[in-house]
């Protein structure tokens, strides 16, 4: 009985108290807030932005994909370093260990090179955990290099303990980018909901004469917003107002080439069908059908969504 009080104290102890945030989320909400990390936070953002990749940004955003790469290749360093720290406990295993910490040393590059280029696009209290994200995998690199080189030169167990800080290191990286990536929704696709949100049918958005040429408009389809746009030759083409990136207003951004541009962080949508054709957006934007009516413009969510041809 007394044994059984004593446990279910100490789980009190450990496990967070459902009523109130806990002292991890408290944390991360701390670090979302920290202005004082946008000083570095911004430098570091214009230097990954001056880097000359053209094409290969998107690329590396995982535009091909239809979501970020990054996650992808993490998976490199995150397997390579796990399996390390179970041949570590095996006798024997220590070779083996070691090349996979190499393996995962060099599939860390690719993978911290395709982070680096999303989080250069993302608003600052992401951009802010994204630093810590950053920093906590660049210190559990150095972790995994000192173990690298201590196995190299016969230091066997001297590598096992950097490789074990490294690994828990990792793991609090790893934690870090699940909050970006699921609490402050970086990487997300923010125009998901909009399909099922957008009521059946055809909608008026009101009379045509409203649009003026080539200069987007805001308007609501139920609770939707959208964002509709008058061509030079008179026909009207409509997408969902919140980019598919991060949210930014794309009525509030401009035309360009067929495209309408988010005003955020420069990802171009095709306004004939919604492609993403320029990121940092990976998914392409909602899109709708229209015609005028009686002098008045009517929408309707086109289904399938759009996919590339
Ligand atoms: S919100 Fe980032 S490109 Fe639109």
């Amino acid at each position: 009985m007394q044994t059984s009080s004593t446990a279910g104290t100490l789980l009190r102890r450990v496990l967070p108290d459902p009523e109130k945030p806990g002292r991890v989320l408290a944390l991360m909400s701390g670090v979302e807030r920290a202005e004082s990390l946008d000083g570095l936070a911004e430098a570091l953002r214009k230097a990954v932005r001056a880097v000359p990749l053209g094409r290969g940004r998107d690329l590396l955003h995982g535009r091909w994909l239809g979501h970020p790469v990054h996650p992808v290749l993490v998976e490199v360093p995150v397997g390579a370093w796990i399996s390390a720290a179970v041949l570590d406990t095996v006798p024997g295993g220590g070779r083996a260990a070691g090349l996979l910490v190499g393996v995962g040393l060099a599939g860390a590059v690719p993978a911290a090179v395709a982070g680096l280029v999303d989080w250069a696009e993302l608003e600052r209290p992401q951009a802010r955990v994204g630093l810590l994200h950053a920093t906590l995998n660049v210190s559990a690199v150095a972790c995994y290099t000192a173990s690298f080189a201590a196995r190299l030169t016969g230091h066997g167990l001297r590598g096992r303990a950097y490789a074990l800080v490294g690994l828990c290191t990792m793991g609090a990286a790893a934690a870090v980018g699940g909050h970006l990536a699921y609490r402050q929704a970086a990487g997300a696709n923010h125009a998901e909901s909009v399909p099922h949100l957008v009521p059946p049918g055809w909608h008026s958005v009101g009379p045509l004469e409203d649009f003026p040429h080539e200069q987007p408009v805001r308007r609501m389809v139920g609770e939707v917003a959208v964002a509709v746009v008058r061509d030079g030759d008179g026909s009207c083409r409509a997408l969902a107002d919140v980019c598919s990136h991060d949210g930014g207003p794309l009525s509030q951004g401009h035309v360009e080439d067929g495209c309408l541009l988010c005003p955020w962080h420069g990802s171009s949508f095709r306004l004939a069908d919604g492609w993403n054709a320029t990121g940092p957006a990976t998914a392409p934007q909602p899109a709708f059908d229209t015609r005028v009516d009686d002098g008045r413009l009517y929408v309707r969510l086109r289904t399938p969504p759009p996919v590339r041809h």
